[in-house]
């Protein structure tokens, strides 16, 4: 059971918004087309200027930015204590640190504990003999009698989860990629030795970690295989559903070990959030949380919205469930888009987009938001012959990791040189500089959510209900605290909708989805109809 004295404390995860960075994509200084630490730098007053100018973010999150040979774009690390060359050093890493927590902000790593590079040091002395110390740091096992794979264990990216080694006659395992070999987490030693880099990194000032792939650290000790999964569809599902991954995925020492990390970053008042996969059968949401204990700045990403169909009664239901699954204290928070992800704007289009906009940042819940989303980017192309690592069948995720969109000059303000990926088809409209003068932009709709945001304690702290509002299409839900309320109503359906409301004050419009068609101030909850996709965030003035 939970301290609920302990839970009652905020922690400022709770109220914080936070922003992804993918830094290959952000701002490139150093000429290569390929963004870096000092770009991140330089651009930090876009997200929030410390004096209450920017977007006004109150927490980064980079994604890997450690030394590698970016098989996976830096989730194959070769040395977690350093940075790699394309995006700096470790001086210019302390800078960042130091500039972000001057504008208050805080500044969250990406933690990537099930695998290393194959080229990580530790991992080319496990692969020297079977003999090497560091033998057992990985998951090593000898081939099945038939001489093929010990185990039916599939890799997320696709094929078998083992790959031989010829020199040492044993199969490796990996959860990723072959170039990602799985740490053994039932050795204490990789525990002391992960700890430690956790450590090494909240001293020199970082202020939490968002870690990786969480469900895939513990295997089997048995190697059992996975039993098939009765519901998987051939050529329809991704190959890795064929299986149920009891054996591989969320072990009971998985949810152990998240208690400690949570425990070891409580003691820096930092925040850990747990990568977790929604559940192939059942929900392991709320095991997670409860594996972060008394922790509050210890979350799983909730990803329950991410691909959700786009029906007002499907989001309501889904948002139900899970204020029914989590206790009222608890934190929470709402993932609509990230780098493994296709952007928002294309998932849904731009003008749903705005609605998700809207119900991110009145939900209750601590929102993430993927670098560019603010301004309605979308997926762009690729360069010929270019593709990410998940291999040829699965789509490139690199899509949506196009360079951000400062302005309309050559690149997008990005580069001064060719960026790794071309650059957003629209970014002439879509950037920056352009949608800061547009009172309508996203930009702007974001900028006003999030100043709404964080200086109402009703839509920080306040209890969430949902809203009959007379029309199927249109999901409502109030957010409730003392003897304040706000009213957010979004409609779903590209046709205007009539509501029906109940009683409910003097609505005063905090915010609309298109503020020109919206001039006054005072709404009549009694008389009110929707535009097409449009919502509202109303003051009840009770
Ligand atoms: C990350 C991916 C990465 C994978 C392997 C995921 O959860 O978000 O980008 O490829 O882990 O590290």
């Amino acid at each position: 059971m939970h301290n609920k004295q302990k839970l009652q404390k905020h922690s400022w995860l709770d109220h914080a918004v936070v922003y992804q960075i993918y830094p290959r994509s952000f701002k490139d200084t150093t000429h290569n087309g390929v963004g870096d630490l000092q770009g991140i730098i330089e651009r930090l007053d876009y997200l929030n200027d410390g004096q209450g100018g920017g977007l006004g973010v109150d927490a980064i999150w980079l994604s890997p930015i450690f030394c590698s040979p970016m098989i996976d774009f830096g989730y194959d690390i070769s040395d977690h204590r350093n940075i790699d060359p394309l995006f700096g050093n470790l001086e210019i890493f302390d800078e960042l640190v130091a500039q972000v927590h001057k504008r208050g902000m805080k500044l969250m790593l990406d933690f990537v504990p099930n695998h290393t590079s194959s080229s990580h040091p530790w991992f080319v002395e496990s692969k020297s003999s079977v003999n090497n110390p560091k033998r057992d740091w990985y998951v090593w096992h000898d081939p099945g009698p038939d001489g093929l794979a010990p185990n039916n264990w599939l890799s997320v990216f696709g094929g078998s989860a083992w790959t031989f080694d010829e020199q040492t006659g044993q199969y490796y395992m990996h959860t990723f990629l072959s170039a990602q070999p799985d740490l053994n987490w039932h050795n204490p030693e990789v525990k002391k030795e992960m700890f430690g880099i956790m450590r090494w990194w909240l001293e020199r000032g970082v202020d939490g970690f968002r870690v990786d792939a969480v469900p895939h650290l513990f295997e089997d000790k048995k190697l059992r295989d996975n039993p098939p999964n009765p519901n998987y569809v051939p050529g329809q599902d991704d190959e890795y559903e064929a299986q149920y991954h009891v054996y591989t995925n969320n072990l009971p020492e998985t949810l152990a070990l998240i208690k400690e990390m949570g425990a070891l970053l409580d003691e820096h008042n930092a925040a850990m959030i747990n990568e977790v996969r929604l559940g192939q059968r059942g929900d392991h949401l709320r095991d997670f949380y409860e594996a972060c204990g008394d922790n509050r700045t210890c979350q799983p990403f909730n990803f329950r919205l991410l691909n959700a169909p786009w029906q007002a009664q499907t989001y309501r239901e889904i948002i139900d469930k899970l204020e029914k699954l989590l206790w009222p204290d608890c934190s929470a928070n709402w993932v609509f888009g990230n780098h493994d992800m296709s952007r928002l704007a294309i998932r849904l289009d731009r003008p749903r987009a705005r609605l998700v906009a809207v119900l991110q940042m009145t939900l209750r819940g601590t929102p993430f938001i993927y670098y560019g989303e603010e301004l309605g980017m979308i997926d762009g192309g690729l360069p010929p012959k270019r593709d990410d690592q998940r291999g040829k069948k699965t789509p490139s995720r690199d899509p949506a990791r196009t360079p951000m969109q400062w302005d309309a000059s050559k690149n997008a303000g990005f580069s001064d040189t060719e960026p790794w990926l071309p650059v957003g088809i629209d970014y002439k409209e879509y950037n920056t500089a352009s949608e800061l003068s547009d009172p309508d932009s996203f930009l702007n709709l974001y900028k006003v959510l999030i100043g709404l945001r964080k200086t109402s304690p009703v839509l920080l702290d306040g209890k969430y209900e949902s809203l009959e509002t007379g029309s199927d299409q249109v999901l409502g839900f109030t957010r409730n605290l003392d003897k304040k309320k706000i009213l957010v109503l979004l409609n779903f359906s590209k046709q205007p909708q009539v509501l029906s409301l109940p009683q409910l004050g003097r609505p005063g419009l905090l915010c609309a989805t298109e503020p020109s068609l919206r001039p006054e101030q005072e709404i009549d909850c009694q008389k009110l109809s929707l535009n097409p996709l449009e919502s509202l965030v109303l003051d009840l003035r009770l």
